[in-house]
């Protein structure tokens, strides 16, 4: 697997190479087929075959499990769902398939389609790369080519290529007709490539300017992203996403060599965007078009990405001039000016404080009053840590106050005196958000008994099988207190005081000076938990895949244990 990406040489029973994750002369990257494990002597990279897999092709966890075993041969239930709908699925790809190739041919006898591309200063080298096409002007050439029968007009229905006619409308005998005609096709591709639904631009002029798939088994506008296979397949080790507003702008980036564009579409960026994105990536630009629409658009990703916001990502604003998008910016003045302009995109924090004082006119008292009142819901946004603090800063900082006066007036209660007294004192960093995960999830039971009470039976179930340190403590905890609730930590110390692991709880909880609201509380609980249960699931399947990478068979139950993660594993992705 990895010798299908990188160059290896024999050496004994391993294999050794240049190591793919640094800059080197000499080789110092090796691979153990046998022990299905690489090690770089140089860099320290290492891993499993699937850890390769997400290092090296940028693939999320669940992605690298279902690539690697559809390579070794093991039945993998699909990216929606359980495995009851997998024959079916199949199927909706492979004539998806056949659809973007048939519109991809048309485009090459279509002149006139081919003049508009050209014109928009498309290469055909990028034509090919993002597989764009042409859907004839007819009202039934998808039909007349893949739709003959009964079922097969069925599919092309449910992948929302036909639509049908209102039972008035009937011409000819015929009750469908094609949904995209006569328009430029940019295939939507999934992260391994497949397309999954079409955007169609009409040539000219015409409504609307775009027309998208609607939802499908196959397509959630909500979850993808336009651009993101052919950004991995670019792979020029991937550190940060630009991400914008058209199918045009993502494809005249790649081609100026801006190969990690990526695009929403037709929608504002979602949650489940940026959990995307920051499972590839730690940085992250938004380009926004200068205009009042533009600034709307990135407002609503700002709320969106405020909950996702942490140390050690970097989250930026760019605002391009009026009358501009990506696509004419890089076509006029190119790579290294856009890049220029990249490197100076508003980080989030600024952007936020740029906005709101805009809104309130900080200049005078009232207005930083307002104006700190319209921050306070979205400092709340960021799960509690080093951003959050260093966000509450900044926004103190405006309005004129120590940080901790002004989180002392957001949480309604009187400052403190000492906050008043001392306010150049740093706060120390909160802990709540470190030490391991079992720890994290262990606080919080203790800190706040309640949120057990949140916990739902699959997430419990999630941590059966984990072997973390203190994972015997942490279920012991949480089974306790979802069986017998408790409202106060006191009483949990009490309950648990002469009980294995008890010791530890009050010692847990004297450390720890942050939590104080439960409601966030029980959200981070259950965050924690899914983190362990995949942790667990992560451990298992490394073991089952290289086993079968080493002995190419699985034993009947383990194969079966195999589906059951994987179903697992869908069932969270829903
Ligand atoms: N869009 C859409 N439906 C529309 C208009 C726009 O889905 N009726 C989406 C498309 O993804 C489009 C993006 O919004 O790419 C941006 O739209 P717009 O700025 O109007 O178009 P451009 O991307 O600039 O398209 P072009 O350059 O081809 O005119
Ligand atoms: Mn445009």
């Amino acid at each position: 697997m990895v010798g299908s990406r990188v160059q290896l040489a024999k050496a004994g029973r391993e294999y050794k190479a240049c190591c793919p994750f640094h800059t080197e002369k000499t080789a110092s990257f090796w691979v153990s087929p046998e022990k299905q494990f690489y090690h770089c002597f140089g860099c320290g990279a290492h891993g499993t075959a699937l850890r390769f897999l997400m290092e090296y092709d940028h693939l999320a966890f669940p992605e690298a499990v279902e690539e690697l075993a559809g390579r070794l041969g093991l039945p993998v239930p699909n990216e929606g769902g359980g495995d009851a709908a997998r024959p079916r699925d199949a199927s909706l790809y492979e004539l998806m398939a056949r659809v973007a190739q048939f519109y991809a041919e048309t485009l090459k006898r279509d002149e006139r389609a081919e003049r508009y591309l050209t014109q928009r200063g498309l290469t055909a080298e990028i034509v090919q790369r993002f597989g764009i096409g042409y859907a004839p002007d007819a009202w039934n050439a998808l039909l007349k080519r893949f739709g003959p029968g009964e079922r097969d007009r069925q599919t092309l229905g449910e992948l929302g290529l036909i639509i049908e006619r209102e039972r008035s409308q009937v011409r000819d005998g015929e009750q469908h007709y094609d949904r995209f005609r006569d328009r430029i096709m940019f295939p939507i591709r999934d992260s391994r490539g497949r397309a999954i639904a079409f955007g169609g631009r009409v040539i000219d002029r015409g409504e609307p300017k775009y027309l998208n798939s609607p939802e499908t088994a196959l397509f959630h506008k909500g979850r993808e992203l336009y651009g993101l296979y052919e950004t991995r397949l670019a792979r020029s080790s991937l550190k940060r996403l630009l991400v914008v507003e058209g199918y045009m702008d993502v494809v005249r980036l790649h081609q100026a060599g801006i190969a990690y564009a990526v695009a929403t579409l037709g929608t504002a960026t979602t949650a489940e965007h940026l959990m995307r994105i920051f499972r590839l990536v730690r940085e992250v630009v938004f380009a926004f078009d200068g205009d009042r629409a533009g600034r709307g658009a990135a407002w609503r990703a700002l709320q969106h990405a405020l909950p996702q916001a942490r140390e050690g990502r970097e989250i930026r604003f760019l605002f391009l001039p009026e009358g501009h998008d990506p696509d004419t910016l890089v076509g006029e003045e190119g790579r290294e000016a856009f890049e220029k302009r990249l490197e100076s995109a508003l980080p989030l924090s600024e952007y936020l404080v740029r906005e709101l004082s805009a809104q309130c006119d900080i200049a005078h008292a009232d207005g930083r009053a307002r104006f700190a009142e319209a921050a306070r819901p979205l400092v709340h946004k960021v799960p509690e840590g080093v951003y959050r603090e260093l966000l509450l800063t900044r926004v103190a900082e405006v309005v004129g106050l120590a940080p901790q006066r002004l989180q002392a007036l957001w949480a309604g209660g009187e400052p403190s005196a000492q906050a008043v007294q001392a306010p150049a004192r740093r706060r120390p960093i909160r802990s709540a958000g470190r030490g391991s995960l079992v720890r994290q999830a262990v606080v919080r039971l203790v800190r706040f008994p309640a949120t057990a009470g949140s916990v739902t039976d699959a997430e419990r179930a999630g941590i059966d099988d984990c072997t973390e340190p203190g994972a015997d403590l942490l279920r012991a905890l949480l089974d306790d207190l979802r069986e017998r609730p408790l409202k106060v930590s006191a009483q949990v110390l009490e309950r648990w005081v002469a009980k294995p692991g008890g010791e530890h709880l009050g010692r847990l909880l004297e450390r720890e000076e942050v939590l104080d609201e439960e409601a966030a509380a029980a959200v981070e609980l259950r965050a924690v938990l899914v983190k362990l249960a995949d942790t667990v699931l992560e451990r298992r399947l490394d073991a089952l895949l290289a086993k079968q990478a080493a002995t190419g068979g699985l034993s009947e139950a383990e194969l079966l244990e195999f589906q059951r993660f994987m179903n697992r594993k869908a069932d969270r992705s829903r």
